[in-house]
């Protein structure tokens, strides 16, 4: 078989798409770019989901903390020397390191418990991240 007879036998076609498939080859495109840009921003928005801690921290927070700093944080539960969360110079200079350690290992004999072991790192960060909210403005 000679290389013409074959070219002829088996010729795919033109190589160019003729307008009607370019056009929707572009089509396709953009739908697939549309596709790919609206997972983008889903991920995007759980992220920022994932990362908005404070609302899980109030449920940590009510259950584990609030009998004795209050329920809005105002520390009048039964113990002395609460801090006052609802007042924004209480925890103002505090980095949320700081209040995530204090809440990890608690005050030697001053009647804060540390809460390693009760509540996990997640939880830990969650609560700190709520206590943040209660300061008023
Ligand atoms: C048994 C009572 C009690 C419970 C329950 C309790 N705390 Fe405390 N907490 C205290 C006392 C008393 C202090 C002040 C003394 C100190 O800082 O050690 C304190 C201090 C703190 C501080 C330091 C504030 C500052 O000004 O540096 C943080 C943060 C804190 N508590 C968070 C929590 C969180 C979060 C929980 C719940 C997981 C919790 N506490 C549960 C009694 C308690």
């Amino acid at each position: 078989m000679s290389n013409n007879r074959f070219l002829t036998r088996f010729n795919p076609g033109p190589i160019l798409p003729s307008k009607g498939e370019e056009v929707a080859y572009r089509s396709k495109k953009l739908i697939f770019l549309g596709f790919f840009g609206f997972l983008v921003i889903l991920g995007f928005s759980f992220h920022s989901w994932a990362q908005g801690k404070a609302v899980q921290g109030k449920a940590v927070y009510d259950k584990y903390c609030s009998s004795c700093h209050g329920r809005q944080g105002e520390g009048l539960g039964p113990v002395s020397g609460l801090p006052n969360f609802s007042d924004h110079a209480t925890l103002g200079k505090k980095s949320d390191q700081d209040l995530f350690n204090k809440v990890t290992m608690g005050g030697k004999g001053s009647g804060m418990p540390a809460w390693k072991g009760i509540l996990n790192d997640q939880e830990r960060w969650d609560v700190v991240a709520y206590i943040r909210t209660l300061a008023k403005p």
